[in-house]
């Protein structure tokens, strides 16, 4: 930025809102809005109430009471069909707010328990709700398997058989989720080999609850070139460095960060910093209703905070664009749709 007393105006606020946006971190059940997971509930007459507050949004105390919620919510996300129609829930939400390429994570472990051809009928009918979301709403979605890293590296090794039975130009990634203080990044070398083997990309959770060390890990034992979070790395600066030099990409989710307390304001967040020392960062929502977010109210709160222009969150969506998991038709695609008309 060229005057450091830059500030946006409404105007200007508004406008960067609205701009088109690539998010690379969305855990496709941690996007379902609350209403629709009560929905589902009581169409399937399953007592959920646990779950919720009185003013209808999900109700938790921290980051692992979040992931119990979580499993909960997912618990009444049953059939091919139901993943679809969250499919659409989802999409509809994302488009609204601008965004033009997602990418999701998803878990065989929550679709059809980890069988294979269980997984092929969810997946199915997940990307041709996508397809159609695609031609309607005019956004676009990829996929990527995720292993649950609380649920150990035996459900992750199965996890991958799924993701490399179905690896192709929909399915285009592989990563790791759930809770960081369980186990270690080397722990699931098998299941990111089968993977890569697929021909899948990679990313994995890291540096969101655990410090710079688990960033170094993530890269360095599974060979990732995504990380998810990955803002804990601030903590050292070799490993910030490594990530610069290396062009690891971040999926840094500040919204979510500051809703569960991994930085104390918007302000304290390290990304600008981050960016400055030049990682290449992205912005994504990680469960938007979960952390009462949305890809527009990232963007114009990153403005207010660090004064960012326009220009800044054009880089920021090139960034995500360019580490996008998709194949150049795509990305070349969705460029011209972030071009300004
Ligand atoms: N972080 C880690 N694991 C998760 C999340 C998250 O935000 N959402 C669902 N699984
Ligand atoms: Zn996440």
């Amino acid at each position: 930025m060229k005057d450091p007393d830059w500030r946006a105006d409404e105007e200007t606020l508004d406008r960067i809102g609205r701009m088109p946006k690539v998010e690379l971190h969305l855990h496709f059940e941690g996007a379902a809005p609350p209403s629709f997971i009560r929905g589902l509930a009581k169409e399937k007459k399953v007592d959920l109430s646990r779950i919720f507050r009185p003013d209808g949004s999900y109700d938790y105390r921290d980051f692992w009471h979040f992931l119990e919620v979580y499993e909960a919510a997912t618990s009444v996300l049953k059939t091919p069909e139901d993943f679809a129609r969250l499919c659409r829930a989802v999409l509809e939400e994302s488009a609204a707010n601008g965004v033009v390429y997602s990418e999701t994570f998803l878990s065989p472990d929550f679709c059809g328990g980890g069988d294979v051809s269980a997984w092929k009928d969810y997946l199915l009918a997940i990307r041709e709700t996508a397809e159609e979301a695609e031609r309607d709403l005019g956004i676009t979605l990829r996929g990527i398997v995720t292993a649950i890293r609380h649920f150990g590296p035996d459900k992750a090794r199965q996890t991958a058989l799924c993701a490399a039975e179905t690896a192709g130009d929909w399915l285009t990634g592989f990563g790791l989720a759930g809770d960081e203080k369980k186990g270690k990044q080397r722990d699931f070398t098998w299941a990111f080999d089968c993977a890569r083997e697929a021909g899948l990309r990679l990313t994995s959770h890291a540096g969101e609850w655990n410090g710079p060390q688990e960033v170094r890990e993530a890269v360095e034992d599974l060979g990732v070139e995504r990380i998810g979070h990955g803002v804990r790395a601030w903590g050292d600066r070799a490993v910030v460095d490594m990530l610069a030099e290396r062009e690891i990409v971040l999926e840094v989710c500040p919204g979510s960060n500051v809703f569960l307390g991994v930085f104390p304001s918007l302000a304290a967040h390290p990304i600008a910093k981050l960016r400055k020392a030049g990682v290449k960062v992205t912005v994504s929502t990680d469960d938007p209703p979960f952390f009462h977010t949305t890809m527009r109210r990232e963007f114009e709160d990153l403005a207010k905070t660090f004064h960012w222009d326009e220009e800044v969150f054009d880089e920021l969506n090139r960034t995500a664009l360019d580490a996008a998991f998709c194949d150049a038709a795509t990305r070349d695609a969705v460029l011209k749709r972030l071009e300004p008309k």
